[in-house]
């Protein structure tokens, strides 16, 4: 299944990933099987099989999922329960990251990063003699910590902020991949850098990626302010996430006294902290936003629960730390979100 390069093309790609690259490979690479990994690699190749069951060919792109795990077969099968209950079950191509240490056979057609905001660093040690300055490099993560830090290893990132909801049920078998769809949400996909040589090739990646997504079936759209998208989202998630993680609640018992309080100051907290940066405040205000996701997520466990829980490491970093340095930089205090930091770091 690996796919081969031409042989006038091979010595090409195994240049150092500085130099131009005018050969791609027709593979998607997705490094991180996790939720949303697993998720977005069933979604997109059921899409491609029903394209090619119905048209007889596709141009969405064929997936390699890329993980930690050594596993005895090339070949995962992912089986997603989809929010209505429906099973879908798809094979997909996996390699161990490790293996990647090895010179390039291939050269990606994209890289979406799915890890945790503090897995991005180790995979750009790794695949960096993969990645050309030309690869559409996709991150995917919640927070504002790896973002910035890509776009200075590579000028072409693009960012995705999403609301789809998955998580991982137990797996019996290390060949299988389940996954839980729970509920679908909002995409949006966009360059990191508005601006600057990148931006027009970026935002033609943008484009592509998401029809992908589109056809996959995910609601998504195009976004030229991105920065300004993964500020809101990492606003909402600033709010719930610490406060649900720190008192061990699930994210509707954030409407109930005494926690109601601490909602409200922290949104004062970060609605200072976002003004001062000069990110603009969502049409509703800041704590209606807030409300309603808490409303619409009451039942939730959010994933910084389930890390505390799990004892896993957790993203505060990502979401908490560019509010701290943001706050540091206009001398403004925001005591309840250093407390929350200091609790769950
Ligand atoms: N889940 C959601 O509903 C959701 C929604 C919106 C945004 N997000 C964001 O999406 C990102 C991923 O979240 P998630 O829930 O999918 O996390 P997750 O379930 O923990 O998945 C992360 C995956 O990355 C793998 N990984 C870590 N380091 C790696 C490396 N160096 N090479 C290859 N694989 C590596 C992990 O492998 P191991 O199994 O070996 O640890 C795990 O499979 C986070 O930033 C999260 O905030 C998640």
């Amino acid at each position: 299944m690996a796919t081969l390069l031409p042989s006038n093309t091979k010595a090409s790609s195994r240049r150092h990933s500085t130099e131009t690259v005018n050969f791609r490979g027709n593979r998607l690479w997705i490094i991180g099987p996790g939720a949303i990994g697993r998720l977005l690699a069933a979604r997109l190749a059921s899409a491609r099989a029903d394209e090619l069951a119905s048209q007889g060919k596709s141009s969405l792109p064929d997936i390699l999922l890329i993980g930690r795990r050594a596993l005895s077969t090339q070949e995962v099968s992912i089986e997603m329960i989809a929010p209505s209950g429906d099973i879908v079950i798809q094979k997909i191509m996996y390699e161990k990251i490790d293996s990647m240490k090895n010179p390039p056979r291939e050269i990606p057609l994209a890289i979406w990063i799915t890890t945790k905001a503090h897995g991005v660093e180790d995979v750009w040690a790794t695949l960096q003699q993969h990645i050309s300055p030309s690869t559409p490099i996709t991150c995917w993560q919640n927070g504002l910590s790896a973002q910035p830090w890509f776009a200075e290893h590579h000028s072409g990132l693009l960012c995705a902020s999403t609301t789809e909801g998955a998580w991982l049920p137990e797996s019996h078998s290390t060949q299988v991949f389940p996954i839980q769809h729970a509920a679908h949400g909002q995409t949006w996909l966009g360059p990191w850098a508005a601006t600057g040589m990148t931006s027009a090739a970026s935002t033609a990646n943008a484009h592509q990626q998401v029809d992908w997504l589109t056809r996959a079936g995910f609601s998504s759209k195009a976004a030229d302010n991105m920065q300004e998208r993964l500020w809101h989202k990492l606003a909402v998630n600033a709010t719930i996430n610490p406060l649900v993680a720190r008192f061990r609640i699930r994210n509707g018992q954030l409407r109930d006294r005494p926690f109601s309080l601490m909602v409200r100051q922290a949104v004062s907290e970060i609605s200072a902290v976002l003004n001062a940066k000069q990110v603009s405040a969502p049409p509703q205000g800041w704590q209606a936003l807030i409300d309603d996701v808490i409303r619409t997520t009451a039942n939730n466990r959010a994933s910084m629960l389930q890390d505390v829980l799990a004892d896993r490491p957790t993203e505060i970093v990502a979401i908490l730390g560019p509010l701290r340095s943001t706050a540091a930089q206009h001398g403004l205090q925001i005591p309840l979100l250093d407390q929350l930091y200091r609790d769950l770091s």
